[in-house]
């Protein structure tokens, strides 16, 4: 008889864990939570004590060796989701590492070829692509009645993020915060082939960039960075050869079409659908958390592929790493 449930164990039990992630899973009916594991003890004991994990561990290789889970989920800093995200896929697992996936190229690369050679899952959480207005977003401009999409954008502001991880300034930024509009710009539009920006950037002072974008798939497309902002503001936009569809603070998601689908009265009016989720969506801090890990779990029952994989991931920071040149050379980037 197939399987109906997924025996997750978690391996990092910090701030998003227990916040965000640990919090969803317990929204799945599709998942076991058999064991949770931290570096610190009464962390892990708390995932017990909170999110009902059956067992608590301090070394993650005894977890997976005494309990033979069909998935990690992996949260923690960068270099952890490499280096255990590489471990357990090289054990046989499926896992689910939090974004970003390392702190470099060739550590992202890594983990993509340690997913090819391993034939399991490995998805990157990045749950921006997971939300309902996005995914309600790529649906509308998958209408034959849109047409060819040709133009994206992604405008993302944010509060400063001095010291990601130890990282130069611009690089924190890209590896902790702007690979969330970039991956939902790849969700929509597809792989990023060529860039060219410009920006400024000065530690706690200020951060703009401005990158423009060519898709594989020809279409164009712009990502508008800011830091240092007093706010968090996110729109997100596509256009087709016969509409124009955008989601703007992950709540309204505003369309029009010249024809076909845009009724009624006035064919020239925007439509508007309000995803109203409160400050606790599902039960958790933010939409997309609950959805992603469904995704994931979903996938480890049916042996579908995920997304984002592994190796989306790395072309997203392929993409940053190109904007980051692009910035300091004045010269477009082509990725290969
Ligand atoms: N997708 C999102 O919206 C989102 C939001 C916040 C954070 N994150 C990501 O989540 C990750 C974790 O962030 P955080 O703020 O929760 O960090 P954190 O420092 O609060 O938690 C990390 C935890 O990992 C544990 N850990 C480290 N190495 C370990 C190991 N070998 N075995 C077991 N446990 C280990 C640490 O003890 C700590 O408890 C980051 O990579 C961040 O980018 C994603």
């Amino acid at each position: 008889m197939a399987k109906d449930k997924v025996r997750i164990c978690f391996i990092g039990c910090g701030r998003h864990s227990m916040e965000s992630l640990q919090p969803a899973v317990s929204l799945i009916p599709q998942v076991e939570y058999v064991a949770a594991c931290d570096l610190i003890e009464e962390r892990a004991k708390e995932a017990v004590r909170r999110f009902g994990a059956k067992r608590w561990y301090t070394d993650y290789n005894e977890m997976i060796d005494r309990e033979s889970p069909d998935g990690v989920i992996v949260v923690g800093p960068p270099q952890m989701h490499e280096e255990v995200g590489v471990a357990c896929l090289k054990k046989g697992l499926n896992v689910f590492v939090e974004k970003p996936p390392s702190l470099t190229l060739e550590g992202a690369r890594r983990l993509y070829e340690a997913m090819k050679s391993s034939g399991k899952i490995c998805m990157v959480g990045t749950h921006w692509r997971h939300m309902p207005i996005h995914k309600a977003l790529k649906n509308i401009s998958e209408r034959e009645d849109f047409g060819e999409v040709f133009r994206l954008e992604a405008t993302y502001i944010a509060p400063d993020t001095r010291g990601a991880w130890s990282q130069p300034y611009v690089w924190g930024f890209m590896l902790n915060q702007a690979i969330h509009p970039m991956d939902c710009l790849q969700f929509l539009g597809g792989r990023v082939v060529e860039v060219h920006a410009s920006g400024v950037a000065v530690e706690g002072r200020g951060l703009a960039i401005i990158a423009s974008l060519r898709f594989a798939s020809g279409a164009v497309g712009s990502l508008v960075l800011g830091g240092c902002s007093p706010i968090f503001y996110e729109r997100i936009g596509v256009q087709g050869a016969n509409g124009w569809a955008e989601a703007e603070q992950f709540k309204r998601l505003k369309y029009a079409c010249r024809r076909g689908w845009m009724e009624p009265t006035d064919p020239t009016a925007i439509q508007m659908m309000i995803f109203e989720h409160g400050s606790h969506y599902r039960g958790v801090s933010r939409p997309g958390y609950v959805e992603e890990l469904e995704h994931f779990a979903q996938c480890v029952l049916s042996g579908l592929h995920p997304h984002a994989d592994a190796e989306d991931a790395y072309y997203a920071m392929k993409t940053l790493d190109a904007i980051v040149r692009s910035v300091n050379t004045g010269e477009g980037i082509r990725i290969d």
